[in-house]
């Protein structure tokens, strides 16, 4: 295994911007409706976005400075002009009119029309809702954090969600946002996208309790050639060692010459704890 090393301070603007978007991803998108003092409404994408803190609901996002010219963007200005921001989501169904409204238009063109999107009004701030979006958060802008003033300069936007609409289809009969059905996009580097359609997601329960830990298994284990890293990271995931008992039912249960490859079998049908106890000595 050979890396490449990278020293930001020496490395060119461009081919930095690549390193860092090419390996930070897939990033969220926030499509984010803003106003200027004036009133005229602009529509533009940001992946440098996230959400950060739930109380309060608090999201993130990165209007910076050109790369190319270093002009600010007009969402920045617009933010600091009018500190009110609706994030609206994005889905696969919205991305080629989305790539309109990131076009360079001039300040005070409304991307809206631009890209073919419908405006709705907010409740609580003067922004614009985007209709086609399943999920619209009307935000006020607490805080702007100025990375610097050249060309690629962060300018971190913080808004606090003030209020949340949801469209009703993409809602479960959980009460939950199905992840299954509302196929968000994320950026990743160069015009590379991916979606998350059900074929492309997993699902993997967070241990609310600490588990065995890769470090406690037996060195066989550790060593093994033939489980996988993420067989061996479920081993791990387990809540605790099977006790002699369980070892000798499930060693009798599956009398085999190959206790790895059976194992292995048994962890991809989901029998974790049953592999362990397979593979104690
Ligand atoms: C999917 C996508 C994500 C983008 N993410 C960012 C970003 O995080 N930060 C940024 O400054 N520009 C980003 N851009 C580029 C801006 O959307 C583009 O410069 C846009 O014209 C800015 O609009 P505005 O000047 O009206 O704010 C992104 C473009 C696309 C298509």
């Amino acid at each position: 295994m050979e890396f490449l090393t990278i020293n930001p301070k020496e490395t060119a603007l461009p081919q930095l911007h690549q390193y860092l978007l090419g390996s930070v991803g897939p990033r969220p998108i926030c499509f984010a409706s803003t106003i200027d003092a004036d009133g005229r409404p602009n529509l533009a994408p940001f992946s440098f976005f996230n959400v950060v803190s739930a109380n309060p609901p608090v999201l993130v996002f990165a209007p910076n400075n050109s790369g190319r010219d270093g002009s600010p963007k007009h969402t920045y200005l617009n933010v600091k002009e009018v500190p009110e921001v609706v994030v609206n989501v994005v889905t696969f169904g919205m991305v080629q009119q989305m790539n309109v409204a990131a076009a360079p238009w001039d300040k005070g063109i409304s991307e809206f029309e631009k890209a073919g999107f419908t405006p709705v009004a907010s409740d609580l701030i003067k922004p614009l809702r985007v209709k086609e979006s399943p999920v619209q958060m009307e935000c006020r802008v607490i805080e702007i954090k100025e990375f610097g003033t050249g060309g690629g300069a962060g300018n971190l936007v913080m808004a606090e969600v003030l209020k949340i609409h949801i469209n009703k289809d993409f809602i479960g009969a959980d009460g939950k946002i199905d992840q299954t059905k509302i196929d968000l996009v994320g950026r990743m580097g160069g015009s590379w996208y991916c979606r998350t359609t059900p074929d492309a997601l997993f699902q993997l329960a967070q241990p609310m309790q600490a588990t065995i830990g890769y470090d406690a298994l037996p060195e066989n284990i550790k060593n093994s050639q033939i489980l996988s890293a993420n067989d061996i990271g479920m081993l791990a995931a387990l809540p605790a060692f099977p006790d002699a008992d369980m070892v000798a039912k499930v060693q009798e249960k599956y009398r085999t010459e190959n206790r790895e490859e059976t194992a292995k079998k048994l962890i991809a049908e989901g029998s974790v704890a049953e592999a362990l106890a397979l593979l104690m000595q």
